[in-house]
């Protein structure tokens, strides 16, 4: 039987996990709701710049159209943009005739999609919620896909991917970009080199070791393919010449030689319950 000093040490156990949880939500809140109020400013003069155009959202990284292609058909589908942030690939999604549910912890970014889904004329076709992914707001069983981008390293992975397998139907899939901090050069990179648009919020994390081990736990199938090992490079030299090829090469260089993709810039995850 437990002991009152048990029970109340239970108590601060949790109390104290509450809090850490607590104060990471807020946190990622503020860094992106000053980013999104940034945004509403530029958007009230150039509401132009809310149209998407599908192929550049695609192309807007070396990893996009691969991993969008992941997904499969989603004409009919019930798919879920996870922490949707600007709301792109909702309406990338939406013209793909998909019915998507767009989810984000920041209400400004949920406010900006749902604005970018009227300005592309697909608001109809998708649904927007704030919510928590550690937390979702659905029933089980709700989604035929789940798409997620530079999402998964901001947010506590054990309660998520217990969140992801609930709504996940049963045959259904997720796909997620996420950064990959295994490689220590590009690691010292991260932490010393500016470069445009650098901004990080507190506590997100390029998944390591750990973290993909957390996600092997919850899903029954982890696709893994790693993205960009020279490319990288790119990020530190925008309008570097020969990007395109040289994506090209790193694709097939780290498909010969699968070991170098501990030292790559992305992984690109496809996950099965
Ligand atoms: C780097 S942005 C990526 C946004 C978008 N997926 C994209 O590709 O542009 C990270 C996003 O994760 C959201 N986020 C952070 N923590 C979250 C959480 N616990 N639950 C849901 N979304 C979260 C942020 O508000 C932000 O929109």
């Amino acid at each position: 039987m437990e002991t009152e000093f048990q029970r109340g040490f239970a108590g601060l156990v949790l109390d104290s996990i509450q809090a850490d949880a607590e104060s990471r939500l807020r946190a990622e809140i503020a860094f992106h709701e000053a980013q999104a109020a940034a945004r509403r400013r530029h958007f009230a003069e150039h509401p132009e710049d809310l149209l998407v155009n599908d192929d550049a959202y695609l192309d807007h990284e070396s990893w996009v159209r691969f991993a969008f292609d992941l997904l499969g058909e989603v004409s009919g589908k019930m798919v879920l943009d996870y922490g949707c942030g600007h709301g792109m690939a909702s309406v990338v999604l939406a013209r793909r005739r998909a019915e998507v549910v767009a989810f984000d912890l920041c209400g400004g970014y949920v406010a900006e999609a749902q604005q970018r889904a009227e300005a592309n004329g697909v608001a109809d076709r998708i649904a927007f919620v704030q919510a928590a992914g550690e937390r979702l707001p659905f029933r089980a069983a709700s989604f035929d896909r789940v798409w997620g981008h530079a999402v998964l390293h901001h947010l506590d992975l054990e309660p998520a991917c217990n969140e992801l397998v609930r709504v996940l139907k049963p045959g259904g899939w997720a796909v997620f970009c996420e950064p990959w901090g295994g490689n220590p050069l590009l690691r010292w990179a991260r932490n010393h080199l500016h470069y445009p648009g650098k901004e990080r919020s507190r506590d997100e994390k390029p998944l390591q070791a750990a973290d993909l081990a957390v996600v092997r736990r919850h899903f029954r199938e982890v696709q893994i393919v790693p993205q960009q090992f020279f490319g990288m490079l790119g990020r530190v030299w925008p309008g570097m010449p020969g990007r395109n090829l040289l994506h090209r090469w790193d694709r097939a260089l780290l498909q010969r030689f699968p070991g170098l993709g501990r030292f790559s810039r992305y992984l690109v995850l496809s996950l099965r319950s």
